[in-house]
């Protein structure tokens, strides 16, 4: 695992987009793996910010995004989906049909999670997959369990996660129970994995992923087995690691 330590908030968001763009200049037509969530927000800023100036071109990259909650389609705002298009996809010149996600709207977890499953399939490993941690140690929404979850699978989330993300939420809304995510064997498949985290909320979680024991009771802990890794990470994330 290689560890890049950057002063805070900002300069992570750099170092992760700078990573990032290396590999589509490197194989304009990647696929990448991409989340969502607070963390990758400045990141998604940074990298609209170089294709504005015509340094960087999303024509032929493919996405495939982690997660979606199951209830909620494209057109819903709290969906992932919406938050991608908000957040990148319609900030850059991706094509929209270069862009995928699970689809939320079907309500049948085997037919939802076999599509993507199947189309992961079709496109091969991802070249490059961007990770956040949960607090919990979770990485796409494989929650803490008896075992590691393998393919594409509809997971109930965590009652932490659920309260971890009602502020993305409106007041009064119902965050969804259930998600379909990657699953733990479809994360590693990635060439290249690159976890990026900010914060005190987030020091105990890089020190039990990346130093602890590998356990399905902090899913990212895997992630040790898998031979290329790159953590950026900012001094608050860190500091329960020295
Ligand atoms: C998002 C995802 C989650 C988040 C994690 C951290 O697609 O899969 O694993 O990366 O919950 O979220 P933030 O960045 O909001 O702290």
């Amino acid at each position: 695992m290689r560890i890049y330590l950057t002063k805070d908030y900002d300069a992570m968001s750099r170092k992760a987009a700078n990573i990032i763009s290396a590999q589509i200049i490197l194989k304009p037509d990647c696929v990448l793996g991409l989340a969502t969530g607070s963390t990758p927000l400045g990141l998604y800023r940074q990298l609209v910010d170089w294709h504005r100036k015509g340094d960087l071109d999303f024509s032929e990259v493919i996405t495939v995004n982690l997660d979606e909650y199951r209830g909620l389609g494209a057109d819903d705002k709290e969906s992932y989906a919406s938050y991608m298009r908000e957040n990148l996809f319609s900030l850059v010149n991706l094509k929209p049909e270069n862009c995928h996600l699970p689809d939320g709207k079907i309500s049948d977890s085997e037919e939802a999670c076999g599509k993507y499953n199947a189309l992961l399939g079709s496109l091969g490993r991802q070249d490059l997959q961007l990770l956040g941690l949960g607090k919990n140690g979770h990485i796409g929404f494989n929650e803490p369990g008896e075992f590691f979850g393998k393919d594409v699978h509809c997971v109930e989330l965590a009652r932490s996660t659920v309260e971890a993300n009602r502020r993305f939420f409106e007041a009064g809304k119902n965050v969804p129970a259930y998600a379909y995510t990657m699953g733990i064997r479809s994360i590693l498949r990635a060439r290249k994995i690159l976890v990026i985290a900010s914060g005190k909320d987030k020091a105990d979680a890089v020190r039990e992923v990346f130093f602890g024991e590998v356990t399905p009771y902090v899913p990212g802990s895997i992630l040790q087995l898998h031979n290329d890794v790159i953590l950026v990470c900012d001094e608050e994330a860190f500091s329960k690691c020295r």
